[in-house]
């Protein structure tokens, strides 16, 4: 699959989700053959799983799906295009337990943003865990983003238990934390960033005359592989208009 193809996979439907670790994917297939209609993109980096869920959607013959195999983070931050997902679902990501391996966390303050610089304006992001620790730093890190508004569910979904691990822990009796995070809607060029993702700016020009007006958003096309091949095409039009003079 080339950045080509994705982008001409994402152009044949209006409304796409996102699924990262999608395990033996449970509620990837079962999503994509209830709404037949949404493309569903599901990333998972180890072989079996990527294996399993593959011949699964062959032998549904669903057409609406894409799997990709690889690192979430890294494909999130330079393969799939910013902003392109109606939901994205994380279903028990790896807690990384160690703090010298917090880096490698989705929810980490310093990855966040690559999760939900994924999401649509007004998308929701549908996350679970049983890890008590890792739950509570995912409320923070979401939390402390201006640009989502966070709720705790009391109950369980409202499906059953959307994946195996949840149907696992459901039946061992194990607190599991459930959240929706909702993006807010907003003009894309002035998204703002989880404050460690600002603080991560050294500099920016132009400067204007409060700096925080600078540091602390994304600047047009920023992270957004789509807005980059956009402004792209502007800058070669723009040349092409100035030699022929039209
Ligand atoms: C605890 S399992 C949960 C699987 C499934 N979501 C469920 O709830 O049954 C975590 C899954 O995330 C996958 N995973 C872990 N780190 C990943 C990463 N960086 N990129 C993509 N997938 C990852 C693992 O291979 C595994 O399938």
């Amino acid at each position: 699959l080339t950045l080509g193809d994705l982008a001409a996979a994402l152009a044949e439907r209006e409304s796409w989700q996102l699924e990262i670790g999608f395990g033996k994917g449970r509620h990837l297939l079962r999503s994509a053959v209830a709404h037949p209609e949404t493309g569903f993109v599901g990333i998972e980096v180890a072989a079996e799983y990527f294996r399993l869920v593959a011949s699964r959607a062959t032998r549904q013959a669903l057409d609406n799906v894409v799997l990709i195999r690889g690192d979430a983070l890294q494909l999130l931050s330079v393969y799939l295009p910013a902003r392109f997902a109606d939901a994205v679902h994380v279903y028990f990501p790896d807690p990384w337990p160690k703090s010298r391996h917090h880096k490698r966390r989705l929810f980490d303050p310093e990855t966040v943003d690559l999760v939900v610089g994924a999401l649509r304006p007004g998308g929701r992001l549908f996350v679970a865990t049983d890890h008590v620790e890792y739950g509570e730093a995912i409320c923070a890190a979401l939390e402390s983003h201006a640009n989502l508004r966070v709720e705790r569910l009391a109950t369980p979904w409202p499906d059953g238990a959307r994946t195996n691990y949840e149907s696992k822990y459901l039946e061992e009796g194990r607190p599991i934390l459930r959240l929706i995070g909702e993006r807010a809607p907003s003009n894309s060029a002035h998204d703002r960033l989880h404050p460690a993702g600002e603080r991560g700016i050294v500099e920016a020009w132009p400067r204007q005359a409060d700096p925080a007006t600078v540091v602390g958003h994304v600047l047009p096309g920023a992270a957004d592989p789509v807005g980059r091949s956009r402004a792209a095409a502007e800058r070669a039009q723009h040349r092409e208009s100035s030699t022929t003079g039209s």
